[in-house]
């Protein structure tokens, strides 16, 4: 489906953005985004280097929840981390394994299963302790793909794996590199902010990575939707401005150099950017960990040939981690540590944060209890009509 954002469905925003009023300020026009603190569940989450998870469980936090995971017997588990006796984190340094494919709490010795989380064994209690099989630990679905593991928070059936992965990273023979950490910053102001056009123009003007090419003042954009993916598309590019009263802008030399700014800008749900160069793509997730802060996942992707990757993994080891994974990105670290909205007030650049809060708001999947929430809500509203 390819949709161009027409006049009538962009005039909200632009109206908020441009009359003098005082506007919309808060996010209640996208009840669904303002509520979504910790993310929404019913989606894939990249949450880990495969490489990194071994017999020695990881403790991680992803929208909200604890989780342990662990590798048994070549494969990856995810267990909630918290033991039901007393609440200890089963991932404690002091708890082990006592049985092939199960984790004994080191509390009191409860043992669950790792692949289905039943309590199996409750040592200090005995072989025949009845409480075995009357309690488990909740357990997540796993993925590993692409040097990568994956979760399934939802609380519906998960969703086939390629739904939520972009088509590049399901490439078996692509190259991927990366970088993982946990940021400060709520998990929306890191989309809005890869998303959000103005920066890219100003915030990053100083940047190393950005310094080989000509970055314009301002841009004629528009925002389309093209399948999961909403894109920034600039029609026309302006390299100065003259500002009546003011002077010309710009006359900084960092404004001079080659144009030809060709990347393609797009965003989808769950929270992923897609930066779309010639030859290779750029990938972030940001994944909520708790309402302050957010794990956040930065591939490159390539897939140009054998010797071609190569050239391009160096490429990524020499300069791209450094510059882009680490300066550049450091500077959009920054702003989403210190963004505080709402209330905010908006601009007309900031079209692409309300379409991609619009297109959330429409598509984003609702658990089976929301479901059933707005299945009640309708039924309502019809016999109060
Ligand atoms: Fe885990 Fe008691 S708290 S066994």
């Amino acid at each position: 489906m390819t949709d161009t954002v027409d006049e009538e469905q962009a005039r909200p925003a632009r109206r908020q953005a441009t009359v003098g009023g005082p506007g919309r300020r808060d996010w209640s026009t996208w009840p669904r985004y303002e509520k979504a603190a910790l993310g929404f569940r019913e989606y894939w989450y990249p949450v880990a280097w495969s490489r990194k998870i071994g017999s020695k469980p990881r403790a991680i936090q992803v929208l909200g929840e604890k989780i342990m995971l662990i590798r048994d017997g070549g494969e990856v588990r995810a267990l909630h981390d918290r033991c039901p006796h007393r609440g200890v984190p089963l991932s404690h340094k002091m708890s082990s394994q006592e049985f092939p494919g199960t984790w004994s709490c080191c509390y009191h010795g409860w043992t669950f299963d790792l692949e289905t989380g039943v309590l199996v064994a409750a040592i200090t209690d005995g072989p025949e302790s009845p409480i075995c099989g009357k309690v488990t630990v909740r357990t997540y679905p796993v993925q590993e793909a692409r040097g990568l593991v994956w979760v399934w928070l939802g609380d519906g059936p998960a969703r086939p794996f390629a739904d939520d992965v972009p088509e590049e990273l399901l490439d078996p023979d692509a190259v991927v590199v990366g970088r993982i950490t946990v940021r400060d910053g709520n998990w929306r102001f890191g989309a809005e902010n890869g998303f959000d056009d103005g920066h890219a123009k100003w915030l990053h003007r100083n940047a190393l990575w950005t310094k080989r090419v000509k970055m314009p003042v301002w841009s004629e954009m528009k925002v389309i939707r093209d399948g999961p993916w909403i894109t920034r598309r600039k029609d026309k590019m302006h390299y100065s401005a003259s500002f009546p009263g003011l002077g010309d802008f710009p006359k900084k030399k960092w404004y001079r150099r080659r144009e030809g700014n060709k990347t393609k800008v797009s965003l989808r749900l769950p929270g992923t950017l897609r930066v779309k160069y010639a030859e290779w793509s750029h990938f972030e997730w940001w994944v909520a960990a708790t309402a302050e802060n957010h794990t956040y996942v930065q591939l490159a992707v390539m897939n140009q040939g054998k010797w071609r990757n190569r050239k391009f993994w160096l490429y990524y080891w020499t300069w791209a981690r450094w510059v882009f994974h680490g300066m550049f990105n450091d500077e959009d670290r920054l702003m989403v540590e210190v963004t505080d909205a709402p209330p905010e007030r908006l601009y007309r650049p900031d079209v692409s944060l309300t379409e991609w809060r619009r297109m959330v708001e429409e598509e984003a999947r609702r658990s089976p209890v929301e479901e059933v929430k707005e299945r009640q809500a309708e039924k309502r509203r019809a016999k109060h009509d």
